[in-house]
């Protein structure tokens, strides 16, 4: 679906209209494309007393091919960057009117220990905020609060989240703020995860909190990071269109073998968006009794690596307006259909030790929203799902996140009413709704074998949306 107004305020004639009339101008977001540099530019590296994560993050900086520049706050990177044997230099801040060269900053606060030590943030972000190029990107690394010795180390940790929410809100131009607390002895599972949040595949994930563990399963220390999912079997469902579409499509290009499965009204749509991608296409409807079974059977063979819970419908009315069938049918297909298959491929062993269960929830599960009381009581659920699965499957080292996506461009937003519509879109720091893509990224990262510390997560595809926030 097309966002006019995003393509005339970039047009030459709307960006003056805009400025004339002071309207808000949102960012063209640069996304992954295949035939541009993933990272490219400089690193801006801040931090704070006693820094516990720069060696990790000098293995992300070699492994970009990224140029780094230590802020005055981290004045041991440079040693270390030599260590390691990076380029690097200070940082010096960009001139007002020139092009800001910036593409990251990242600081390190995982030594700070007391909320006095949080001024070394105000000083980095301060010195350097300015300098940061269009969508370019912020990210805070700090401890888990919830692994605190003391009451003031969990305390200056947590403050960390309003910082980098507030960041993602006062940056804008495309943009993006978020934060990653590594668990003591997580170290070596950074590298996944922080290069996703430096790369132009998280276009629209802003004011995020995710936290990464030691993880239960083997780091491969050779990661193919152009198709980390080669050999995988992956299975999503509701992959005829829209965002299940792209997320069948983004796995297959990160190498992943696909089955789409959809129901069979859609299967000449479905064989459409599985052929490209020579895949395989099942269309039946994942709510039947008989579902479970069906999918047991195709995957008998092969078994699955990655299984992506996609499908969903809507049935909006108020609660007293709503009928009984509405709401069953989407709690059935949104939710219960979702456990009735998770069970049966844990189960039978069909989803492999060491796999990945990735499930679409969506911010009215978090938010609420009118008209809705049967379709966020489904994504909630989704969330309550990912969270009591999670401990459950770590000995078996599978993992079980969910996405909370926020206003995504596809056929089933374009239901929504024009201004409720519009509202929906422009409600979030990025002025704008995002696209299947970059749902279809977040998860092909939860995705990954590196994604191994990262398990009973919700993160928002939102463009750090008002809603729920
Ligand atoms: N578009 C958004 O803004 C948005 C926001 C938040 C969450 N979501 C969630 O993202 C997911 C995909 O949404 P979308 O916008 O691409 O929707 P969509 O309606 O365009 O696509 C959903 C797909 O699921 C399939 N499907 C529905 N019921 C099925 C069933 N019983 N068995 C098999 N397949 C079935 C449909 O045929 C369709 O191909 C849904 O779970 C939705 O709730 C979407």
């Amino acid at each position: 679906m097309n966002d006019s107004y995003l393509k005339f305020v970039n047009s030459p004639l709307g960006g003056r209209v805009a400025r004339s009339f002071g309207l808000p101008k949102p960012e063209v977001l640069r996304r992954y494309r295949a035939d541009t540099p993933e990272f490219d530019g400089l690193i801006a590296i801040g931090a704070g007393r006693a820094p516990q994560l720069l060696d990790a993050l000098a293995d992300v900086v070699k492994s970009t091919g990224l140029t780094s520049v230590a802020h005055e706050s981290a004045g041991l990177w440079i040693a270390l960057a030599n260590r390691h044997g990076l380029m690097t230099g200070r940082f010096e801040p960009t001139e007002p009117g020139a092009h800001a060269r910036v593409a990251a900053l990242v600081f390190d606060a995982s030594g700070i220990e007391d909320s006095t030590q949080l001024d070394a943030l105000y000083a980095f972000f301060h010195d350097t905020l300015r300098s940061l190029g269009k969508c370019g990107r912020i990210v805070v690394l700090g401890r888990t609060p919830e692994t605190c010795d003391t009451p003031r180390q969990w305390t200056a940790q947590r403050a960390l989240e309003g910082l980098v929410r507030s960041l993602g809100k006062e940056a804008r131009r495309g943009i993006t703020s978020n934060l990653i607390y590594v668990a003591p002895h997580a170290e070596h599972q950074l590298e996944g995860t922080l290069r996703f949040f430096l790369s132009a595949r998280s276009a629209y994930v802003s004011g995020q909190v995710v936290r990464i563990d030691a993880g239960s399963g083997a780091v491969s220390n050779a990661v193919d990071w152009a198709q980390p999912l080669a050999g995988r079997h992956a299975v999503v469902t509701g992959a005829a269109r829209g965002i299940g579409a792209a997320i069948a499509s983004v796995l297959a290009a990160q190498g992943a073998q696909v089955i789409g499965i959809d129901i069979p009204s859609a299967h000449d749509a479905l064989v459409d968006t599985m052929r490209p991608l020579a895949g395989t296409a099942l269309s039946f409807d994942i709510a039947a009794d008989d579902a479970p079974a069906q999918i047991a059977a195709a995957l008998d063979e092969t078994g699955v690596d990655i299984f992506v819970h996609n499908a969903g419908i809507t049935k909006d009315k108020t609660i007293a307006k709503m009928s009984e069938a509405a709401w069953h049918n989407v709690i059935d297909i949104n939710l219960s259909a979702q456990e009735r298959i998770d069970d049966a491929l844990l189960a039978a062993g069909t989803l492999r030790d060491g796999g990945r269960i990735v499930c679409v929830s969506s911010i009215s599960g978090i938010a609420g929203n009118l008209g809705q009381t049967n379709y966020a009581a489904s994504k909630a659920g989704v969330i309550g799902r990912v969270q009591s699965m999670a401990p459950q499957l770590r000995a078996r080292h599978i993992t079980i996140n969910a996405v909370a996506p926020g206003f995504i461009e596809t056929q089933m937003t374009a239901k929504i009413p024009l201004t409720i519509r519009e509202a929906g879109r422009r409600m979030n720091s990025m002025s704008q709704g995002g696209l299947p893509v970059d749902v279809a990224q977040t998860i092909a990262w939860l995705a990954q074998p590196a994604s191994a510390g990262v398990t009973g997560q919700i993160v928002r595809v939102c463009g750090q949306s008002l809603l729920g926030a």
